[in-house]
C-alpha cells in the first residue's frame, strides 16, 4: 500500500461505536464507491466513499460492509463482500485483497466473495426488521450522479419492500465528526507532506512562473511523500483570480507585484488537510498588502482562540464576523455607516469576507460534522479567514486545520507551516 494503515483496532472501534446506535433487529449496509466512467473504456482513478472506510479500513472497488449486531450467528454480525479475483484480473489490474489480508486490515472475521452477496442477504433479511441506509446527508451535498450505495438502496427497497428503514447518515456524521488519536496521526501526517510542499514552492515562486507550475511543484511532492495527491482539487490563484473564491483554471501567468492564493493540501491514507496561504509573487508584500494580511492572521489568531468544548459553530461566526467588521473598519474598506445599515441577515463584513470561518475537516475535506451541536475535544476544524479586495486586485485568505483540546486553546496541526511575514519573505528570498 502507498500509506500506512491504521491498526485494525481502531476500524473494529468505529463498528462497535456505529452498532451501538442502531434499534434492534437492525442490519446497515455501506457499498463503495463505483469507478467513475469518462467515456471508451477510460475511468476516473477508483475513491473509496468515506464512511466504509471508515468502518472497514478497506480500500477497494465493490467491496460491502454489512453490521448486524443481533444477527442469529455471530459470524454474521460483520461481514465483508469482496470482488472475486483471478488470473486474468491478477495480470490486468494487479492483485486485489485476498480474505486474509481483508481481516488483517479491518479486523472483519467474516469475508465472502461478492458472488455470494444476494443469498446470504436473502438469508439475513429474514433475520431482521429493519435496513440501515447510507444516505448523503452532508449540509454541503449536491449530488446529480446516482451512486452505488443509492442503487443498492433502489434495489433493496423493490426486493423487500416489507422492511422499515433507518438513517445511517446521522451516526456517522457524530462519530465521524470526533477523531480518534489514530485519525488524528494521519491527517497529522497529510498536513506535514502539504508542508513539504508548501516550502518547495516558496523557493520556487518567482515573476513570470505560471499557476500550473505551482500546481506541478505541489503534485511532485505530495506523490513522492505517499500521498496519492491532492486532498481536493488546487486553487493557486494570482491577481484578481483570487477573488474567484472557487477558482481551480490555475492557468494563468504570475505577474511581479501580485499575491498569489494558493488553497493547496495533500491527502494521506484517505485522510484530508486543508491549507490556504498567500505569498508574494516578487518575494515582497508591499506596504498595503502587508496591511491586509496582518489584519487576516489576527482574525485567525482570534478565532482559533474561540474553538473549544462548548462552542456552538453558529454563534462562532457571528462572533469572527464582529472582528472582521473591526479589522475592515481600520484597513477603511467599510466605515461607520455600512456597519450601521447593516441586517442580521447581510452583515456588511460579507462584502469583503464571503464564506465560513471553520469546517470540520477529517476523511473528507469538508467532513462530516453536526453543526448545530456543541463542539467536542479531538474534533479538527479548519480556521481560514479572508479578504477580497477585486478593487485592488488581489485576495487574501490564510488557512490551518486545527484540533479542539479537552482544555486550553487548540492544538494547531499546521504550527510549523510558515504564516508569519517575515519568514515568508525570508524563505521566499534564500
Ligand atoms: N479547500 C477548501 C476549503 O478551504 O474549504
Ligand atoms: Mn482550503
Ligand atoms: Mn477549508
Amino acid at each position: 500500500m502507498r500509506y500506512h494503515p491504521i491498526p485494525a483496532s481502531v476500524y473494529k472501534q468505529n463498528r462497535t461505536h456505529f452498532a451501538a446506535q442502531l434499534e434492534s433487529n437492525s442490519l446497515a449496509i455501506f457499498n463503495s464507491n463505483d469507478i467513475y466512467p469518462i467515456s471508451a473504456d477510460s475511468t476516473l482513478p477508483f475513491a473509496q466513499h468515506r464512511d466504509i472506510f471508515y468502518l472497514s479500513g478497506i480500500d477497494q472497488e465493490e467491496s460491502i460492509v454489512i453490521l448486524f449486531p443481533d444477527a442469529y450467528e455471530a459470524k454474521h454480525r460483520e461481514i465483508l463482500f469482496l470482488r472475486e479475483t483471478n488470473d486474468h484480473i491478477a495480470v490486468w489490474e494487479g492483485a486485489k485483497l485476498t480474505k486474509k489480508q481483508a481481516t488483517e486490515l479491518s479486523g472483519i472475521e467474516t469475508v465472502y466473495s461478492l458472488s455470494e452477496f444476494e443469498r446470504l442477504f436473502q438469508e439475513l433479511s429474514t433475520q431482521c426488521n429493519r435496513f440501515y441506509f447510507n444516505t448523503n446527508e452532508h449540509y454541503r451535498q449536491s449530488v446529480e450522479t446516482q451512486t452505488r450505495e443509492d442503487r443498492f438502496i433502489a434495489w433493496c427497497k423493490k426486493n423487500y419492500p416489507a422492511h422499515l428503514v433507518g438513517k445511517s447518515n446521522p451516526i456517522l456524521q457524530k462519530l465521524r465528526s470526533v477523531k480518534a488519536p489514530e485519525e488524528i496521526e494521519q491527517i497529522q501526517q497529510a498536513c506535514d507532506i502539504t508542508e513539504k510542499g508548501f516550502r518547495r514552492v516558496l523557493s520556487f515562486i518567482q515573476p513570470g512562473v505560471w499557476e500550473y507550475e505551482i500546481e506541478a511543484e505541489y503534485a511532485h511532492e505530495f506523490i513522492r511523500n505517499r500521498s496519492k495527491g491532492f486532498a481536493y482539487t488546487p486553487i493557486i490563484a494570482s491577481g484578481n483570480n483570487a477573488n474567484v473564491l472557487h477558482y481551480t483554471d490555475n492557468n494563468q501567468q504570475c505577474f511581479p507585484g501580485d499575491l498569489v492564493l494558493m488553497d493547496v493540501a495533500a491527502e494521506y491514507g484517505n485522510y484530508s488537510s486543508d491549507l490556504t496561504r498567500t505569498v508574494p509573487v516578487s518575494g515582497k508584500f508591499t506596504p498595503r498588502q502587508k496591511q491586509v494580511y496582518e489584519a487576516v492572521l489576527r482574525v485567525k489568531k482570534e478565532a482559533t482562540k474561540m474553538l473549544l468544548p462548548g462552542t456552538i459553530w453558529k454563534e462562532y461566526h457571528i462572533e469572527v464576523g464582529k472582528i472582521m467588521t473591526s479589522e475592515l473598519l481600520q484597513l477603511g474598506l467599510l466605515d461607520k455607516a455600512d456597519v450601521q445599515n447593516e441586517s442580521d441577515e447581510k452583515p456588511a463584513y460579507k462584502k469583503f469576507f464571503m464564506h465560513g470561518t471553520s469546517h470540520h475537516m477529517g476523511l473528507d475535506t469538508h467532513d462530516y460534522g453536526l453543526l448545530h451541536l456543541p463542539m467536542e475535544a479531538n474534533m479538527v476544524f479548519t480556521v481560514e479567514p479572508g479578504i477580497y479586495i477585486p478593487e485592488e486586485g488581489f485576495g487574501l485568505r490564510l488557512e490551518d486545520d486545527v484540533v479542539i483540546q479537552s482544555q486550553g486553546v487548540p492544538l494547531n496541526l499546521m504550527s510549523s507551516i510558515p504564516i508569519e511575514i517575515e519568514e515568508i519573505e525570508t524563505l521566499m528570498n534564500a
